[in-house]
């Protein structure tokens, strides 16, 4: 099995983790929204995930207060999370091995957790 090594592999991860995430009775509704502001999204997470693994500078920030948004809207919960991760981490084990492909799974269970603790910490 082959590392990450493009922007093409990013779109396939990327594609493939939100085929998951649309099947997903928790996740789905999250992310419903028109086919214009969805293609956007896709383009901002690829550029995102691109910027963090060959250093592109294709993606120019913002994403904390983007969920902080999404949190008002739907609600992020700790079980939401949870649920993000599984299927990231399983979508990147079932594409690619290697140390970027590691690298994804950190980055996102880091981001991840920081998110979380802002979000649903009660302290
Ligand atoms: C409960 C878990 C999560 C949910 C439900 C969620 C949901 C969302 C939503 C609704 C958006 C905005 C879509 C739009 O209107 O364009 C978004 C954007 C994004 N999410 Fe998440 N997210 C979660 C966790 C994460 C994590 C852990 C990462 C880690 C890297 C991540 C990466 C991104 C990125 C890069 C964007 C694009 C930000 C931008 O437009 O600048 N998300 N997410």
């Amino acid at each position: 099995m082959n590392d990450i090594q493009n922007r093409a592999d990013v779109e396939l991860l990327v594609n493939d983790f939100y085929e998951k995430v649309h099947k997903d009775f928790d996740l789905a509704p999250v992310f419903v929204m028109p086919e214009e502001e969805w293609e956007r999204h896709i383009t901002r997470v690829v550029n995102f995930w691109e910027n963090w693994l060959f250093q592109t500078g294709s993606y120019n920030g913002g994403m904390m207060w983007v969920h902080l948004q999404a949190n008002q809207k739907h609600g992020l919960t700790t079980e939401r999370f949870e649920r993000w991760l599984a299927l990231w981490f399983m979508t990147t084990d079932t594409l690619f091995s290697g140390p970027k492909a590691e690298f994804v799974k950190n980055k996102a269970l880091e981001i991840g957790q920081i998110m979380n603790a802002k979000m649903n910490s009660s302290t």
